[in-house]
Order: structure tokens, then C-alpha cells, then sequence
């Protein structure tokens, strides 16, 4: 049978297969345009995210807000979802095990989404997503070519917010993700 928005979005709410379902508030399933051609992978749901049930509505979904801004993109635009859909207590990361029962969901997405790039947020996302050794000072906004997707790591905004210094880094990153849909004739921005 194909898989539909509907069948993943009513299996991904009533999951209960890890030991983040009992402590959550909400799944926060994920949010955007299902057709965009820009997938943004973080980690996992924060307490905002937690509480409103969608993800990056925190602090760092506000500095994601404002580098989405700065190079003309709308995040009604994008696709925004994470490894995890439950929040880990306390903001701790997901672990390997959470990950492993969780990431099926996110496969799927991507499936129905088909984007061209991959944006992954933070080293969590980019070590499973890109190559297990990943790091992010050294490799961020480089492009990583994978089967059908351009793929990129950059900073996770959270990470950001530690460590303003890094934050001009990852500006040119997003100008970076501009200009490859720009080469692939899929710019939908507003800016030219
Ligand atoms: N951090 C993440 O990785 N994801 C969110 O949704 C919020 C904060």
C-alpha cells in the first residue's frame, strides 16, 4: 500500500514505541510546505516545542526564523522536522535507541516530501544523516551529494545561541543553501 500524510501523521500521533512517549505533551510531528524542496532536520522537540506541538518555536526556531529571513526564505516555505518526534527530558540528546525507533517516520516524510536538499541542524542530525563522523565546525555548509538529495550540516541554532561567534559561519551557510536552489531551479525565495 502507498503511504499517505494521513496514514503517517495518525500512526506518528499515537505512537508509543519508546520511552519518550509517556513524558510528552504532544508529538510534534513536523511543519511546512509537504512539497517544498528544502527538508530542515534538528533533533528533537525543546519544552516550547513540547508545549506547542511543533517544532522550533523556541528560542532557536526564532534564530532559525531569522536565518530563514535573511536570505528570503519563508519557513512556510521549508519542511521543518526532527529525529525525534518527543521531547527528551530535560533537553537531553535523543539517544542512539530513541533515534533507531523513531527515524522511520522521518524516512517517510522525506519520501512524501522528495526534496532536493537536506539541511541538517546541529551535529545530532548531521552524524546520522550525512556521515557518522561529521563535525560540524570543520564541514558545515559543505555539500554532500546522497543518492537523490544535496545534503548539508550546518550549526544547530541552540548551538548558536552559545556561541554567537559561530553565528556569521552559519549565515553563509544559508546563503550557501540559496545558491545551490538557485543552481538546481528551485528558488522560491523572495530576495534575487
Ligand atoms: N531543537 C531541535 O533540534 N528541534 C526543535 O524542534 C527545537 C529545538
Amino acid at each position: 500500500m502507498s503511504d499517505t500524510w494521513e496514514l503517517l501523521k495518525d500512526e506518528c500521533m499515537n505512537c508509543s514505541a519508546c520511552p519518550l512517549a509517556p513524558t510528552r505533551t504532544n508529538v510534534v510531528f513536523g511543519v511546512g510546505d509537504p512539497k517544498s524542496s528544502v527538508l530542515f532536520v534538528g533533533e528533537g522537540p525543546g519544552e516550547k516545542e513540547d508545549l506547542a506541538g511543533e517544532p522550533f518555536v523556541g528560542p532557536a526556531g526564532q534564530l532559525l526564523d531569522r536565518y530563514l529571513e535573511a536570505v528570503g526564505l519563508e519557513r512556510s516555505k521549508v519542511y521543518i522536522a526532527n529525529m525525534v518526534k518527543c521531547r527528551p527530558p530535560a533537553n537531553r540528546d535523543p539517544a542512539d535507541s530513541e533515534i533507531d525507533c523513531c527515524i522511520d517516520f522521518l524516512r517517510r516524510q522525506t519520501r512524501l516530501i522528495s526534496p532536493k536538499i537536506i539541511v541538517c541542524l546541529g551535529r545530532i542530525s548531521a552524524c546520522r544523516m550525512i556521515d557518522k563522523d561529521f563535525k560540524v565546525t570543520r564541514q558545515h555548509g559543505e555539500w554532500f551529494k546522497k543518492g537523490n538529495f544535496w545534503m548539508m550540516g550546518t550549526y544547530h541554532p541552540a548551538a548558536l545561541l552559545r556561541n554567537p561567534n559561530q553565528k556569521p559561519d552559519a549565515l553563509l551557510d544559508f546563503i550557501a543553501l540559496r545558491e545551490k536552489m538557485r543552481e538546481l531551479g528551485v528558488w522560491t525565495g523572495e530576495i534575487d
